[in-house]
Formats: C-alpha cells, sequence, structure tokens
C-alpha cells in the first residue's frame, strides 16, 4: 500500500495529511521540511508509549530535532482535563520551549485533543504536530484543528481551533489497535457517508469486514476517503460558523448524551456512542417522515453486520437524555438544534426541532428505562 497526501485547504493555514505505513519511522523527515525550529516536544500516553514513542524519537533525532523528555499521560478519557493540562503546560514552560518549537501529539484522540490545547495556549501559541495512532484519530480528531478538555458539565466545552501543521497518519500503527477501539473508529468513518456520501456507504457496506479485520488495502481507502470528507467541510467552515460544519457532528448529540450518562467510565466508547446516536438520528428522522425508514433500516442491519454496539450497556432515562441534548453546543437561543437526514448521505442541519416530538421518540426507544 503506497503513502498518499492531501491538503486541508485553509487560508494562512493550509497543511498536508500523509497516510500510509511506516510514516512514524519517517516522522523526523517528514517534519522537519513544515517546522521552523528544531526544538520539539512530544506528548504521548503510556499505552502509545510502549510501542511507538522509541522509533518515533529516534526519526526525530536522525533527522537533527532536538526533543526534550517526553510528557507520558495516562491512557483514558479522563486524562482530558484541567489537571492535566496543567501538568502539560508546566512542563512545556519548565523546557523552556519558544513559540518557533512544536508540541507533537503522538496517540488517540485522548492525547490529540489535550495535545492542541495546550499548543494552543502555551506562549500563546506554539506550532503543533498530529501522529494519530488510532483508527477515530486517523478518521476525524487528528483533523480540523478542534482542541479540548472535558469538565464536569461535559464533553469538550473547554478549548479552542488550532490547527497542526502537518497530520503524520501511520496506518502500520493500527496493527496494535483492539478490536473494540477499531470499531469505535470505524463509526466516524460511517460518520461521513452517511452525512453526503451515499457511494461511500455502499462501498462501506461491502468492505467494512476487511478493514475491521485489518485488511491495508481497504484501511487506507477508507481513511483517506474520510480525511478527504472532514478536510473539504472544514476548509469550507473552519469554525462552525456557516452552518456546514456542524454536521460532523451527525449522532453526537444523541451520542455524547449517552456518554455523559454513562460517565465517560469506560463502558461506552466515544465512537460506540457516536453509532447508537447516527442509528437514532436516522429513526427520529424516519419517525418524523423525513427519511425513508428503509435507509434508517439498512443503518441498523449495518450496525449489526458489523458488531457495533446496538443500545448502551446501561440504564437511559428519556427525561436525562433530553436534558442533556439541551446542553448541546449547536442549541442557539433556546432551540434545540439536531443533524438529521433525509435519507443516506443527505443529512442536514435541522434547527428549532420539536422537543415534544423528540421526547416522544425518546421514550419510544425499547432500551428507554422511562
Ligand atoms: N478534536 C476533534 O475534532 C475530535 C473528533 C472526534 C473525537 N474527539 C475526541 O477523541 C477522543 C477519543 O479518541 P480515541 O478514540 O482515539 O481514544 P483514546 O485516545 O483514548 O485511545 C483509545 C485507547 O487506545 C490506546 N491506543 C492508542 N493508539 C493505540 C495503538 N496504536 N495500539 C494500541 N492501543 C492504542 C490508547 O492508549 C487508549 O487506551 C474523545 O475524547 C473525543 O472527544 C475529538
Ligand atoms: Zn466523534
Amino acid at each position: 500500500v503506497p503513502q498518499t497526501a492531501l491538503k486541508v485547504d485553509l487560508e494562512g493555514n493550509a497543511y498536508d495529511i500523509l497516510i500510509g505505513p511506516g510514516l512514524l519511522a519517517e516522522g523526523g523527515a517528514r517534519l522537519a521540511p513544515v517546522l521552523p525550529s528544531k526544538k520539539i516536544c512530544v506528548v504521548t500516553d503510556e499505552t502509545v508509549a510502549k510501542t511507538y514513542l522509541l522509533p518515533f524519537m529516534k526519526s526525530l533525532e536522525a533527522s537533527g530535532f532536538s526533543a526534550c523528555p517526553p510528557v507520558i499521560l495516562p491512557p483514558g478519557e479522563g486524562t482530558k482535563s484541567f489537571e492535566k493540562l496543567q501538568y502539560i503546560t508546566d512542563k512545556l514552560l519548565s523546557y523552556r520551549l519558544d513559540r518557533k518549537s512544536a508540541l507533537v501529539a503522538l496517540g488517540g484522540g485522548v492525547v490529540g485533543d489535550i495535545t492542541g490545547f495546550a499548543a494552543s495556549i502555551v506562549l500563546r501559541g506554539m506550532n503543533f504536530v498530529q501522529v494519530p495512532t488510532t483508527l477515530l484519530a486517523q478518521v476525524d480528531s487528528s483533523v480540523g484543528g478542534k482542541t479540548g478538555i472535558n469538565t464536569a458539565q461535559g464533553k469538550n466545552l473547554v478549548g479552542s481551533f488550532h490547527q497542526p501543521k502537518i497530520v503524520l497518519i501511520d496506518t502500520g500503527t493500527l496493527k496494535t489497535l483492539p478490536p473494540r477501539e477499531m470499531k469505535a473508529g470505524y463509526a466516524e468513518i460511517l460518520k461521513y457517508a452517511l452525512i453526503d456520501r451515499p457511494d461511500f456507504f455502499g462501498w462501506l457496506d461491502a468492505s467494512a469486514a476487511a478493514l475491521l479485520a485489518g485488511d491495508a488495502a481497504a484501511l487506507s481507502h477508507a481513511i483517506r476517503e474520510s480525511c478527504a470528507a472532514k478536510a473539504a467541510i472544514v476548509a469550507a467552515d473552519e469554525r462552525e460558523e456557516k452552518d456546514l460544519r456542524a454536521l460532523l457532528n451527525l449522532g453526537h448529540t444523541f451520542g455524547h448524551a449517552l456518554e455523559g450518562i454513562g460517565g465517560y467510565d469506560g463502558r461506552l466508547l466515544h465512537g460506540e456512542a457516536v453509532g447508537i446516536g447516527m442509528k437514532m438520528a436516522f429513526d427520529f428522522s424516519a419517525l418524523l417522515g423525513l427519511c425513508p425508514p428503509a435507509d434508517a433500516a439498512r443503518i441498523s442491519a449495518h450496525l449489526e453486520k458489523i458488531g457495533l454496539m446496538a443500545k448502551p450497556p446501561f440504564p437511559v432515562a428519556a427525561k436525562d437524555m433530553l436534558d442533556r441534548m439541551r446542553g448541546d453546543k449547536k442549541n442557539a437561543n433556546g432551540k434545540l438544534t439536531l443533524i438529521l437526514a433525509k435519507g443516506i448521505g443527505k443529512s442536514f442541519i435541522a434547527k428549532d426541532v420539536d422537543e415534544n416530538r423528540l421526547m416522544d421518540y425518546l421514550k419510544g426507544v425499547p432500551w428507554n428505562s422511562t
């Protein structure tokens, strides 16, 4: 499988996404041309560090980078906190980095989100590089420049926009990713197909099994297609101001509510919540008469076929769900905004969703506890 490149076309902030096996070992050589300084610091988590930190550090050294001691965080969603953010910023300042230095996120979306946020606030903004190692991070979180941490009020409520200088996607790192994490990442791939790429859905329906089994060609194609889809939306609406980028939230308002109810304790992964959330968005769209019921049924069948979770592994009360959905960042003037669909590949931003009808739908979901 050859390496390929894509461009995220942002005015003043354009950057490349390189995709393919073996990129980690070429890290230094790939970063050198796009960074203004050889001072660099890698942030990662303990799990990723075990396998990938040493080869990456070696590649940096081989290209003449002067790397600070890496910052190694505990793995898991709990790391996206103010406490760990301060831990990172304290380290960076103690290393006496300057604005031209770069901060590299080597890991999944958790490492990428908190490292990107740190890079955006230390010294009012340092250079940032994404080296995503989970499928979810490779197809979603490493592209687009959203960074952030979680608070008691919910996920990603504190953060910034800070674009990377380059994204290095070494598809070889997926060989060690647990199957459950692969499926969770797959949910975000499916998202792009359901938003506006019906042909991609057809391809996925035929190829998902091979992809999830680690087929290199299928993975590369799906990652490239996903990054291209995300890059196109981000280039057209970098800061979610034009009623476009919000489409990427398909399944996420339902999903974030479920994640919040679960308490981020590992029972329900982000991608799993998004999978359930997309099914809910289509089922609700069908109930409203917006979407053919057959399209909603195809999605349920697809999720079942690939073995993505169809319902949360804990009880959910309809009222709790609605309360949490009301707190979503997309809502304006007290009106509920959701991403709904007129069919597979025909998603749209629905403003002013009727809360009574949503409540009726939520109460009717078979696994709902009330
Ligand atoms: N910024 C964005 O635009 C955006 C988009 C989507 C999701 N996110 C965020 O991403 C986060 C989820 O990211 P994630 O699913 O990558 O989770 P994660 O970063 O927690 O990684 C999942 C697990 O896999 C391990 N891991 C990582 N790479 C591995 C590898 N190659 N082999 C073996 N194990 C590996 C990690 O240590 C971790 O235990 C959430 O916090 C979510 O909010 C952000
Ligand atoms: Zn997501």
